[in-house]
């Protein structure tokens, strides 16, 4: 029997070749070599559908409720898991629509939240999101308070996995963007040559050490 444990990698990304999934692909490889079993989850290439539907939509007086196939499979997938990792570009300072819609429709009443003993407790979670912003940006601790409310404590915690995390990965366009204190939306320098190299092999291996950390191997 395998006996390894699974860490299920979950990207949010609508193109193949995208950074999102390409330091999703890296999370992956980084589990593996330590020791866990991957479960590649891409929502896109899956052609999961984030609507909430009539099927999925929690019966409050019916905790034990039987969901749409689709959803009962992906609540399998998240059973089957020991380690969650979300990798996703950062949208609004939270996460794109189709990996908003699969928390909706999947963690749901009576799978995930409803119960008296979560199912989901013991699990550990990393949220990796890619900012736009760069690190100096003073949007910056507001956009992380945002998330970390908003993700590791309104889902995470709500769904009784207590070891969770977001990190971030800044500055992915190579072009930081902001709003200046006049409400000007301005562009910084363009990285360009061995300069851009060197900042994308850097998130690289960023996101790495998040792994690392995460998993108490740093
Ligand atoms: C709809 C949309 C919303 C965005 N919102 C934010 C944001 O709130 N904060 C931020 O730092 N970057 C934001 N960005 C920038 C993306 O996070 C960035 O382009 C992405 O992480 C780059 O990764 P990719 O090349 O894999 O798409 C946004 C981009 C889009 C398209």
């Amino acid at each position: 029997m395998d006996t390894d444990p699974t860490a299920l990698v979950v990207v949010a990304h609508h193109r193949a070749g995208s950074l999102t999934a390409h330091i999703a692909g890296l999370i992956a490889k980084r589990l593996e070599a330590a020791g866990y079993r991957i479960d590649l989850m891409d929502l896109h290439g899956e052609g999961f559908d984030p609507n909430m539907t009539v099927a999925d939509q929690p019966d409050w007086n019916d905790r034990d409720k039987v969901y749409s196939e689709e959803t009962r499979a992906h609540m399998g997938r998240i059973l089957a898991a020991d380690v969650i990792v979300p990798v996703f570009p950062i949208y609004w300072q939270s996460v794109p629509a189709i990996m908003k819609g699969w928390i909706d429709r999947v963690w749901n009443y009576g799978f995930s939240y409803g119960r008296s003993k979560p199912r989901l407790a013991g699990k550990r979670m990393l949220w990796m999101g890619l900012a736009g912003a760069g690190a100096d940006d003073p949007i910056v601790p507001v956009m992380k308070e945002n998330m970390d409310r908003g993700l590791r404590d309104a889902i995470s915690f709500y769904n009784g996995i207590t070891e969770a995390a977001v990190e971030v990965l800044y500055d992915t366009e190579g072009e930081p963007q902001y709003v200046d204190e006049d409400g000007n939306f301005t562009k910084g320098e363009a990285l360009v040559g061995a300069e851009r190299e060197a900042h994308f092999a850097a998130l690289e291996n960023e996101a790495v050490e998040h792994v690392e950390k995460f998993l108490g191997l740093a």
